[in-house]
């Protein structure tokens, strides 16, 4: 079968397609990175699709009168694209139902925190300030509302003493560059389906051990 086509969506720093362009480089990996599209103009992560050689765009929001008129204009670069799944990657702008219909399926998205909890912005913050003990990263399909939508994969790390926003985000992120590829992985393969509101997996993905936090002697 020949590799999935595959378009990132970044508003910054690009640190997670960065983790999907180093998995998409592996011979055996099955897709391909073949647009990224940024809707701000100097969003740091367009470096990283010109040195890896994929095709980029900036579409920025600000050129377009309507939410639905920005959207178009992505989904419109999408089709001639011919891509196959959209992946959302620091995609700071929330999708219209006309986008999110058109892509259903094959829109992607990872988010810093264990969902359904903690959707929205500040992630790390509001975790810190809840008090929990474990926090993670989930990849999901997108559906309209914000953050929600199946959810493909969640990776969990403890909140450890003396965290900062810092500290928990890093710990936080250097498992979002293990989970989305992992994710899209699954996906592309067909060994993980959208069934209803859940997605099921194939009986070859085997599950983890548990995370303990404080851990039990
Ligand atoms: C990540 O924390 C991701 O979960 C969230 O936005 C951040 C993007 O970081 N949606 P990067 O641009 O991929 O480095």
């Amino acid at each position: 079968m020949p590799d999935a086509k595959i378009a990132v969506l970044i508003s910054g720093r690009g640190s997670n397609l960065k983790a999907l362009l180093d998995a998409c480089a592996a011979p055996d990996y099955p897709a391909d990175i073949v647009l990224v599209i940024s809707n701000k103009p100097k969003a740091a992560g367009l470096d990283l699709a010109r040195k890896a050689g994929v095709t980029q765009a900036v579409i920025d929001h600000r050129d377009f009168e309507t939410r639905e008129d920005f959207d178009e204009a992505v989904s419109e670069r999408l089709r001639a694209a011919k891509v196959d799944y959209v992946c959302l990657a620091g995609f700071m702008r929330m999708l219209s139902p006309g986008f999110v219909d058109e892509w259903r399926g094959r829109l992607i998205n990872i988010h810093p925190s264990l969902l359904p909890a903690f959707r929205g912005l500040h992630v790390q913050e509001r975790m810190l300030d809840a008090g929990v003990k474990i926090a993670g990263c989930t990849v999901h399909f997108v559906s309209a509302e914000m953050d929600a939508g199946p959810i493909i994969g969640q990776a969990a790390v403890p909140v450890l003493p003396g965290d900062t926003l810092e500290s928990l985000s890093e710990r936080i992120l250097e498992q979002e560059h293990r989970l989305y590829p992992q994710c899209l992985r699954l996906i592309v393969d067909g060994r993980a389906r959208i069934s209803g509101a859940v997605v099921q997996y194939d009986a070859q993905v085997e599950g983890a051990g548990s995370l303990i936090n404080p851990p039990v002697d």
